[in-house]
């Protein structure tokens, strides 16, 4: 069998098409557009790459995008007032606070500071127990974007995911467990496996679904997959044959029923989902009614 492969990058386009034309919507009911605000502390080059290409996708949806830079060496207390400002402007819907932090800031302090209703990181613990006890129908918060993307590539792929086997390899905060509660929503049968999980090639084999965000280059191979099943893979790792994901393409590909590439697969949508809660944001801030179900 040779997978198909799953373009992240069209669908991200196609999404980001949408969100253009409802924040388009937005602009002329409330007279300003949805802002995003994104800190970045430090020059770590690869975050600096990842706030550049979010700052450029908010703009190419309509929006407002506000760049913050602290050194390396700026103090927690900075930061925190940063976003108590941030907090408390009217013009800002989203607030993203690149990870990781310089190892004298207390991540979860600077999370727990985020007010929940503009953290569309979805890393509050309010959204992330929203998250977890299943709220929907407005009473629910924000979904951290790279498992928002996951979910959305595999309902476009495979429709009703109700009944099916996943299995989710890695167990963060910003990607395993997340990923794993939405699948739970989708009704599917959810294990998460992590680097104590024994007979994980075993363990894969069980799946439909295969989410893989372990940062391991190229980990998974295709001999561990059930003929047909669909692989999610969000790793992007820098190696010196260049940027790969966390699945052995070439011998997975072979086995799957369907596959994300890398780079162009997970990362595009992580980006589209990061504006579609900014909007959503803006849109719950203001009473504005969104049309598209985005
Ligand atoms: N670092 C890696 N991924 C992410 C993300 O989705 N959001 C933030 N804030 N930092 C990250």
């Amino acid at each position: 069998m040779t997978a198909r492969i799953i373009d992240g990058k069209a669908a991200a386009a196609a999404l980001r098409a949408q969100i253009g034309g409802e924040a388009a919507r937005f602009r002329t009911a409330t007279g300003r557009a949805p802002g995003l605000a994104v800190v970045l502390v430090g020059e770590d080059p690869a975050s600096a790459v990842y706030v550049r290409s979010k700052g450029k996708a908010t703009r190419e949806a309509g929006m407002e995008g506000f760049e913050h830079r602290l050194p390396a060496a700026a103090s927690q207390s900075e930061l925190l007032a940063l976003v108590d400002t941030l907090n408390a402007d009217p013009a800002i819907d989203g607030i993203l606070v690149q990870l990781p932090l310089p190892p004298h800031i207390d991540e979860t302090t600077i999370i727990t500071r985020i007010d929940p209703d503009k953290d569309v990181d979805g890393f509050s613990p309010v959204n992330a127990g929203r998250l977890a006890l299943g709220f929907s129908g407005g009473l629910d918060g924000f979904v951290p974007c790279t498992p928002l993307g996951c979910l959305k590539l595999l309902q476009a792929e495979l429709g009703d995911l109700s009944g099916k086997t996943a299995v989710v390899i890695g167990r963060s905060n910003i990607v395993g467990k997340p990923m794993a509660l939405l699948l739970i929503g989708a009704s599917c049968t959810v294990t998460v496996a992590h680097s104590r999980t024994k007979d994980l090639p075993d363990v894969v084999r069980q799946a439909d679904i295969v989410v893989a965000a372990v940062g391991r280059p190229q980990m998974i191979a295709g001999d561990w997959l059930k003929p047909g099943a669909t692989v999610i893979d969000v790793g992007i790792n820098r190696t010196e044959s260049g940027l790969v994901g966390d699945v052995d393409f070439a011998s997975a590909s072979a086995v799957a029923g369907a596959i994300t590439p890398v780079p162009g697969g997970v990362g595009p949508m992580t980006i589209a989902c990061l504006i579609r809660n900014t909007l959503v944001s803006a849109a719950r801030r203001e009473g504005f009614e969104l049309e598209k179900n985005l």
